[in-house]
């Protein structure tokens, strides 16, 4: 079930993508190139599926909601092109590819992910994408710009590159992944919610604690495939945390605790969505794949 819908949410959110990154000058034309291959060149679309999935969950439509798929795919895709940078993670592959500071230079890779957070924000602004009213829309733009900067994504960043070689504590540890990964997939569940047009505040609380459960859930699985699983099926060099000394859960809980602990995640998120009904089929799905996923 989950396939197909992530079948069917992929080749949307893909289609709408791909609109985007049409050069509007010959001279921008490398530039272009580089936001494009950091967006097409695969990637699971786990945000974007979130966005429909919070969407339909609450009685919207899914293409009302192409606009907010997209967002928040394009500061996911420009959150990594500069992880990858050497001044960060210094990783050279990508989703089974050269990573883009590789592909084209380094001073192109931050360009392209600049450029790829503002696009992320026109898409918001843009009614032809984004049908939403102004104030929701607004809303919209603001939930985006709160995960995706410092005190979101950027701060949990900037925790990450500042604790690298020490031991954090579990509490420690748990606030910079809420901010690093949880931030921008509790802000999809949420833009996916206004996308709808018909969330209640009710509502809106309990996809808030399904989605806080399975943002740290999902970084809590990806730690652990960086240590059990292979660099061919994760498209990106196993054992990356390892060589780096990064704190992560497995190094602080042990693996198997560690897998213990993304179940219980995914438990939460689970109890948190009982109030709907079998349209909230496929968010509670995505909760399962979280922490069942190979890559
Ligand atoms: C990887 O994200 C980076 C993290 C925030 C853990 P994904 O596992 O969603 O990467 P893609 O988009 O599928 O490549
Ligand atoms: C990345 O975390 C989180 C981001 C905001 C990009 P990681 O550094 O663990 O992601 P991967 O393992 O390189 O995909
Ligand atoms: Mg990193
Ligand atoms: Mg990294
Ligand atoms: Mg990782």
């Amino acid at each position: 079930m989950i396939a197909d819908y992530q079948a069917l949410s992929q080749a949307r959110v893909n289609a709408a993508l791909d609109s985007l990154f049409d050069a509007p000058a010959p001279e921008l034309t490398r530039l272009y190139a580089a936001m494009r291959y950091s967006v097409t060149n695969g990637g699971k679309r786990v945000r974007p599926l979130l966005v429909y999935a919070a969407c339909e969950a609450l009685g919207g439509r899914a293409e009302t909601a192409n606009g907010a798929a997209c967002a928040v795919e394009l500061i996911h895709a420009y959150s990594l092109v500069h992880d990858d940078l050497p001044a960060m993670d210094d990783d050279d592959l990508r989703r089974g590819l050269p990573t883009t500071h590789k592909a084209f230079d380094e001073a192109c890779a931050i360009l392209a992910g600049d450029g790829l957070q503002s696009l992320a924000f026109s898409v918001l602004t843009d009614s032809k994408l984004t049908p939403q009213d102004a104030d929701t829309r607004l809303k919209m733009v603001a939930t985006l710009a709160h995960a995706a900067g410092p005190a979101g994504m950027v701060g949990g960043q900037a925790i990450d590159l500042g604790s690298v070689g020490l031991k954090l504590d579990q509490k420690a540890l748990e606030f910079m992944h809420r901010h690093k990964t949880g931030a921008l997939i509790e802000a999809s569940v949420r833009l996916g919610a206004l996308a709808s047009g018909h969330a209640t505040q009710d509502q809106l609380n309990a996809l808030q604690i399904y989605a806080r459960a399975i943002g740290l859930a999902f970084q809590v699985q990806d730690d652990i495939l960086d240590v059990e699983s292979d660099t061919a099926t994760l498209g990106k060099r196993q054992g990356a945390d390892i060589a780096r000394d990064k704190p992560t859960y497995p190094a602080l809980l042990g693996l198997e605790e560690a897998k213990l602990y993304a179940l219980e995640l995914r438990d939460q998120a689970l109890v948190a969505l009982r109030p709907f009904d079998a349209a909230a089929e496929p968010l509670r799905a995505l909760a399962r794949y979280i922490v069942e996923r190979r890559n």
